[in-house]
């Protein structure tokens, strides 16, 4: 974060244990493939403060371990308003609600951009939240993981361009 070459990403949901942890390690996933893992600095934080310090939601770790991407070292943390606008450069909130808490908390508007509004294939205008699968079955896992991936494919590509 403080390596100014790197560019610094920060994945941002609610609870920091289904959405977000899955967008963090797809999108480090991507950036290996890719050989560009000395240009990334990226992170995963929840606005809630309810599961700080857990590992991912099972499920998560699950549909992520299915594609080959190991979840299970990271550990769920709270957005902290005062360091994390500062040390990202871009800071990516799952939904509207996420969005909307990151601005009230002081995060610069420039730096805030929502995750489904990378995806190439969404062709409306809108962005649509990433829903929240924590209540659900896990085939609600599945279709956030497929959002995910298409979100963050289009994401390092714009980035990087
Ligand atoms: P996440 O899902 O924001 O994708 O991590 C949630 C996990 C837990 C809770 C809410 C959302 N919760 O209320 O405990």
């Amino acid at each position: 974060m403080s390596d100014d070459s790197r560019t610094s990403v920060l994945f941002v949901c609610l609870g920091n244990i289904c959405r977000s942890p899955l967008a963090d390690g797809i999108f480090t996933h991507l950036v290996k493939q890719r050989g560009l893992s000395d240009q990334f600095t990226i992170d995963s934080c929840g606005t809630g403060a309810w599961h700080v310090g857990n590992p991912p939601d099972p499920r998560s770790i699950l549909v992520a371990a299915k594609n080959n991407i190991d979840l299970s070292n990271l550990r769920a943390r709270q957005f902290n308003a005062d360091t994390d606008p500062s040390e990202f450069d871009w800071i990516i909130p799952m939904d509207t609600s996420n969005h909307r808490e990151l601005i009230k908390q002081g995060t610069p508007t420039a730096k805030v951009r929502l995750i489904r509004s990378f995806d190439p294939t969404l062709t409306s205008n809108k962005a649509p939240d990433v829903p929240d699968p924590y209540y659900g079955g896990d085939d609600g896992f599945d279709k956030v993981y497929e959002m995910l991936v298409r979100a963050c494919d289009g994401m390092l590509t714009e980035v990087q361009a």
